[in-house]
């Protein structure tokens, strides 16, 4: 199968809504039609869940994929520490091998239709001594979506990774703001600097909300607008 869509979604940092952003991209693909699936190359933190170890990013991905495909392709590597992937990995004597995780996108891209790949942490996440987040995107060529979490430093955190994405040869697709603070100070002027400075359209800023993650991404997938993407596909004749 072709892929109609691919994207990686990368964030000024950990915790400013990658997750959100992918799988409301993933949820927006599925009502096109498409057999969308998410990836997370690298998952570090789980918990005991029904007597099972699950690592949340990845069972929000997979609820808000239209297309289910086997764990070892969607999330290579689990691992059980919630800190830098290296260092979770190495804590269980493992050793993230980039080429597993190249191959494992690879035969996602022969099944589904539309892939979402979140990155781990900003772009620039160490998952091994020579072999780092951003190195992921370009093996695999994909644009990215940058999330922007708006806080004080967002506009040195957005413009560096901008910088890095254009370094990297990659295609910075499109941008969201995300109100992690709701409070910021100055949030409008943000948002018009980076509107200045980033050479990608902006998506769509979510506000703060209050709801269980399957409502945010819902509102998410609704106000997003993925169709400025140059790459999202047309709709079905
Ligand atoms: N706009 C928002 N309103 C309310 N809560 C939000 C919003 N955006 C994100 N959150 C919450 O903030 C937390 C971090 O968001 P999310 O998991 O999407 O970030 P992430 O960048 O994927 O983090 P990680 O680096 O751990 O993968 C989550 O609990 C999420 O539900
Ligand atoms: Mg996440």
């Amino acid at each position: 199968m072709t892929l109609k869509f691919s994207c990686f979604v990368t964030g000024t940092d950990t915790g400013v809504g990658k997750t959100l952003v992918s799988t409301a991209c993933l949820q927006a693909l599925a009502h096109k039609g498409l057999k969308a699936t998410g990836m997370k190359p690298v998952a570090a933190g789980t918990e005991l869940i029904d007597g099972e170890w699950v690592n949340d990013d990845v069972e929000q991905l997979v609820a808000a994929s239209s297309l289910a495909l086997p764990r070892e392709l969607t999330a290579p590597y689990v691992l059980r520490e919630a800190c830098a992937p290296h260092i979770a990995a190495a804590l269980e004597q493992v050793s993230i091998d980039p080429s597993r995780l190249m191959q494992a996108c690879q035969q996602i891209s022969a099944y589904a239709e539309a892939v979402v790949v979140e990155g781990v942490g900003g772009f620039r996440v160490p998952l091994s001594q020579h072999f780092d987040t951003a190195d992921l995107a370009a093996g695999l060529q994909l644009d990215v979506i940058l999330v922007v979490g708006l806080r004080l430093g967002c506009l040195n955190h957005a413009l560096l990774t901008a910088e890095a994405i254009a370094a990297r040869g990659l295609k910075l697709a499109g941008w969201v703001a995300n109100t992690i603070e709701p409070d910021m100070p100055h949030q409008q002027d943000n948002l018009r600097m980076l509107e200045q400075q980033l050479p990608a359209p902006l998506l769509g800023v979510l506000p703060r909300m209050t709801l269980p993650p399957a409502e945010m991404t819902a509102l998410a997938a609704q106000s997003l607008r993925f169709d400025l993407l140059d790459t999202w596909p047309e709709p079905a004749l």
